[in-house]
């Protein structure tokens, strides 16, 4: 089946290209990276150089050049292969080739690329696999596969390349290209800014030796180049072995690195392939989700799921997931409030310890929160818009440049989006409530909890004239509206964290005096100060639905703003990259949003009347932009609440196609915000389990409310509440849920009428 000139398997585990479109470049190299949450390798050829957006992105290495963004490097890459024929250099672009496929295989985690190239008048027929292994995060392996058809003079060279692709500076300081002892190719650096030292080695296996084998050395680039005479039949398996550690990985990366190399070609390629096939049949174990009825559909959801799964440092209680993953450098390689709201719940119900070590990376980012705080003149922990790996405010004053002008503009998502702080802790409670981890709270998460607390006490403005706290000058989701007064999202996000926040507070007393008087201590924190949360939960500004239409408005004075749509809009561009929000865009004095805001919210809470969801849906997805990859998720799991089966499935394919079709800018405002949206594939996640399923866990009970899309014959998915594993299937007529039999204690449910409790190895079925 052929959809947008992507492929899709019949299986729905891959998706495939079968013809090279230039133009789509830094997409391409996006869609078949590998990855594994320590590095990210863009799905580009093994020749490929800085030009064609070559990247191998590594986790903790956050570094600051030439007075430019801080973000994660692009380090030396160490796979690059090129090849000639009779002197023929051989690029993918320009060969001709023939069956010419590139894929990546979700189930496998393994990239690959095959074609009959035509090169200095003879064909070869080449094919390539590459996988970053996920049992062991800092090994790359690739094989190459030539057969020849003629005689020829053939040369390869394999190299460890240096002139790097790079956003925002040239990152390293040094560069010490060289060969080690045995032989194994090495590049060593350190970026300018923290001095991390950065070690690549390679190393290769050959099924035939070459006549000749030379090292070449250049300022940024260390190779082999190992010639043969090939005559007609001859097949050469090269297999290269590439490891990567830094200095924030341990004491001696070099050695960490040609150790792992050695461990690797004793391994052999065969080996790690099974490994590689073996540790993403677990993972697969806990993440698929089934659709039958519907290949778009399901290849989509995989690609997400993968994406997910990929951007995230599962290795690690320390490290962000990157708005693009490390898909690419794009915004820094740091997290946003994406993380929590949209990356975070697929691991919640299905592998929770990887929901704590991203909670626990909130926690050890505390000091930086507080210190942000502090510098705004607040208190508590007012959390980084875009945080990297120590929490420090990564986002840039100047965000976008109006290019029309060229000036830059001062973008306040960093002093002014304060709701990352109350979504962190509105998750950390979830978290809790998902898995009843109370351990958590008490060890850390009352921490967060109370510190958010208390940098929203200070950052509200108590209005005596109407005996309400307020907020002034935010931004809420909505980022094209910035200086708005009391954001209906922020103000009841802070409301929600600041009840919790004294709830906890009561129940510590009366559970864990002791941790409690400790953290008391610790922060400083006393009774009286929890009693001013209290009073500013009761009397925070919340607007009232209108009581005849129950529209809600996203902030003070949004329904006096022009009354146009996106569409409009667009016609008043004059030119078509153009920012349009704050402070002089199209859609800034007009209610047209970004991305969902209030819908955001119905997504997080479940407090509010369908006629109050259905009405501000229908008010407020025509005035939406999706002008970000976050917005149509919100709208599909909305619409999937409210019975809006087609535009449920219209969003629903939206965000999980916005990286695979392309269809969202790479570049805005001057600034590059290419690469995956990794907040789109956790989201994905969301639509099957929460939307289309209609799953929630609530009061102790799990709770379903299906609408399938149409065509869906089935969804199949596993989920973990409490500790306790479910699979669940779906079909039109019934619904099917199976307890594990290791699960350790019942779980109740409801389902439309029927509520029903499962002992561990039960089964119901329920018709719908
Ligand atoms: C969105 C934000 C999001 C950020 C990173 C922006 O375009 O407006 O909500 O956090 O991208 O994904």
């Amino acid at each position: 089946m052929e959809l947008k000139n992507n492929l899709f398997s019949d299986t729905g585990w891959e998706i495939y290209e079968n013809t090279l479109e230039p133009e789509k470049l830094i997409n391409r190299g996006s869609i078949f990276m590998v990855g594994n949450g320590y590095l990210g390798y863009r799905g580009t050829f093994a020749e490929a150089d800085k030009d064609e957006y070559q990247a191998c992105i590594v986790s903790d290495t956050y570094d600051k050049a030439d007075d430019k963004w801080r973000e994660l490097c692009n380090v030396p890459n160490g796979l690059q292969v090129k090849f000639s024929l009779d002197n023929e250099l051989f690029s993918n672009y320009e060969a001709e080739l023939n069956n010419y496929q590139r894929k990546i295989d979700f189930k496998k985690g393994i990239f690959s690329y095959k074609s009959e190239a035509n090169i200095a008048g003879q064909n070869i027929n080449l094919s390539v696999e590459r996988f970053s292994s996920y049992e062991n995060k800092h090994l790359l392996v690739q094989r190459h596969i030539i057969e020849f058809t003629e005689e020829a003079d053939f040369s390869l060279e394999l190299a460890i390349e240096g002139e790097l692709w790079s956003l925002n500076g040239d990152h390293f300081k040094d560069y010490q290209p060289g060969v080690m002892d045995e032989g194994e190719l090495k590049f060593s650096t350190t970026t300018q800014e923290r001095e991390i030292a950065i070690e690549v080695i390679q190393d290769y296996q050959l099924n035939q030796k070459p006549q000749a084998e030379k090292i070449i050395t250049k300022e940024r680039k260390v190779a082999k180049e190992l010639t043969y005479q090939v005559t007609a039949g001859d097949k050469l398996v090269l297999d290269l072995f590439t490891t990567i550690y830094t200095s924030n990985d341990l004491a001696n990366p070099k050695k960490a690195a040609l150790d792992l190399n050695r461990r690797a070609q004793k391994k052999g390629f065969q080996t790690l392939k099974t490994e590689q096939v073996k540790s993403w049949a677990e993972l697969w174990d806990k993440f698929d989700i089934k659709i039958t009825g519907d290949l778009e559909a399901q290849a989509l959801l995989r690609f997400n799921i993968f994406h997910n799964i990929i951007a995230t440092p599962v290795h690690s209680e320390r490290l962000p997931i990157g708005a693009r993953g490390l898909s690419c450098q794009a915004y820094q390689g740091a997290a946003f409030w994406d993380q929590e709201i949209f990356n975070l719940p697929m691991f919640l119900y299905s592998w929770p310890e990887v929901a704590k070590n991203i909670l626990l990376y909130r926690y050890h980012t505390l000091p930086a929160a507080r210190e942000k705080a502090e510098r705004l003149g607040f208190k508590g922990a007012y959390y980084a818009w875009i945080s990297g790996k120590t929490g420090e405010e990564l986002c840039p004053d100047f965000f976008f440049e109006d290019v029309l002008t060229g000036r830059k503009i001062r973008n306040h998502f960093n002093d002014w989006q304060i709701h990352v702080s109350p979504d962190i802790a509105y998750t950390v409670w979830k978290y809790y409530q998902v898995t009843g981890d109370w351990d958590f709270i008490v060890d850390y998460g009352a921490e967060i909890i109370f510190s958010v607390a208390r940098f929203l006490y200070s950052r509200a403005y108590y209005n005596p004239g109407e005996e309400r706290y307020e907020f002034l000058k935010l931004l809420g989701p909505d980022e094209y509206h910035e200086n708005v007064d009391n954001n209906y999202f922020t103000n009841y996000q802070a409301k929600h964290v600041l009840d919790k926040a004294c709830k906890l507070y009561q129940r510590l007393e009366e559970e864990n005096l002791e941790q409690l008087t400790e953290l008391k201590n610790k922060i400083s924190l006393s009774s009286e100060e929890v009693e001013t949360w209290a009073e500013m939960a009761d009397k925070i500004y919340l607007f009232q639905p209108d009581p005849e239409s129950k529209l809600i408005p996203q902030f003070a004075g949004y329904f006096a703003l022009e009354d146009v749509i996106p569409e409009v809009l667009e016609e008043r561009l004059q030119d078509p990259r153009e920012y349009w929000g704050w402070p002089i865009g199209v859609a800034v004095h007009t209610q047209v949003i970004k991305q969902a805001d209030l819908i955001q919210l119905f997504v997080l809470h479940d407090d509010f009347r369908e006629e109050v969801i259905k009405a501000n849906y229908d008010y407020y997805e025509p005035r939406t932009e999706h002008g970000s990859s976050l917005s149509p998720s919100a709208y599909a799991l909305i619409a999937c609440k409210i019975g809006y089966q087609e535009q449920a499935y219209k969003n629903f394919l939206k965000s999980c196609s916005v990286d695979l079709y392309s269809t969202n800018k790479a570049i805005s405002g001057g600034t590059f915000i290419g690469g995956i949206h990794t907040a789109a594939c956790g989201a994905a996640w969301q639509m099957i389990v929460q939307g289309f399923a209609g799953f929630k866990y609530q009061d102790r009970q799990i709770i379903f409310d299906p609408l399938l899309p149409e065509k869906w014959q089935a969804v199949e998915f596993n989920l973990v509440v409490k500790g306790n594993k479910f699979k669940v299937k779906l079909t039109k007529n019934d619904l099917n849920i199976r307890a594990e039999q290791s699960n350790k204690s019942p779980q109740d449910f409801a389902v439309f009428a029927n509520e029903f409790s499962l002992a561990p190895g039960d089964h119901r079925r329920v018709n719908l």
